[in-house]
């Protein structure tokens, strides 16, 4: 019997793709790439070179000014703003700056990713509680989010970004305030989401903690993505 290679499935595609700001500032330029399912890439480049940006074409949270980004297979510029939340809700986002709600404690920020997805209170209750622990927080479960430290604020972001178990995973600079060991902790964290499925694209300035994981890295470089060279020497993932 032949067995057949199976082909990896694009779960985000950029075909042409061109992001000019109101005002005239352009950042992305003719950009084509693809991130297959179950894929785990780092993506870096200069501050104000367009990462943000580019998670957010991503999210919805910007539309393309040129061609196509496609997610899941459908172009999401198409995506009606009545579908956008149902969209959303497939993916999980850690903002640069957390966006944490600042009148739900800990617990509860965490918690409510998964009532929106249809979860009962006390299962997500319980289930936010184990994932704080995880990530260390589980002493400061009700405080408010203005009584945490920036990178308490962080791993709350991280914790509800993740407890859904997305099909995608997008996080912007999401060990930037914290130290090397607890950096090294959460990538582990999305090391395992990955290896239960979820695919992750993480922007990060981040180069000590890139260099811990043998996952390739895509760089923004004028308005386009260009593969680093040590990308070939690290070991591909799954
Ligand atoms: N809403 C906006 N309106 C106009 N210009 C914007 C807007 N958002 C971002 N920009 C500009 O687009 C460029 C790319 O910004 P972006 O935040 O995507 O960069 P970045 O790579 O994430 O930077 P950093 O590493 O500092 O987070 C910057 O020059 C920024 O000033
Ligand atoms: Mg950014």
């Amino acid at each position: 019997m032949v067995t057949q290679r199976r082909q990896p499935i694009e779960i985000v595609r950029f075909d042409q793709v061109g992001l000019v700001y109101p005002g005239g500032h352009r950042v992305l330029h003719g950009l084509s790439q693809s991130f297959n399912v179950g894929s785990f890439t780092f993506l870096t480049g200069v501050s104000g070179a367009g990462k943000t940006s580019l998670l957010k074409l991503m999210y919805r949270g910007v539309r393309a000014t040129e061609g196509t980004v496609r997610v899941f297979g459908k172009d999401v510029n198409r995506i009606s703003s009545s579908e956008l939340p149902q969209y959303r809700q497939r993916i999980g986002i850690v903002f640069q700056d957390c966006k944490l709600f600042p009148h739900l404690n800990v617990l509860d920020n965490v918690a409510l990713a998964l009532k929106v997805s249809g979860t009962d209170v006390k299962t997500a209750r319980t289930h936010a509680k184990e994932l704080l622990q995880w990530v260390g927080l589980g002493q400061h479960l009700y405080e408010m989010p203005y009584t945490l430290s920036d990178g308490q604020k962080q791993r709350v972001a991280i914790a509800r970004a993740v407890i859904t178990r997305p099909l995608l995973l997008l996080a912007d600079e999401p060990t930037g305030n914290l130290d090397h060991e607890a950096g090294y902790r959460l990538l582990r964290l999305f090391e395992e989401l990955n290896k239960i499925g979820t695919t992750v694209i993480l922007a990060t300035h981040n180069k000590a903690l890139i260099a811990e994981f043998p996952y390739p890295e895509v760089e923004l470089h004028q308005g386009r993505l260009v593969s680093v060279a040590n990308v070939s020497a690290k070991v591909s993932h799954g």
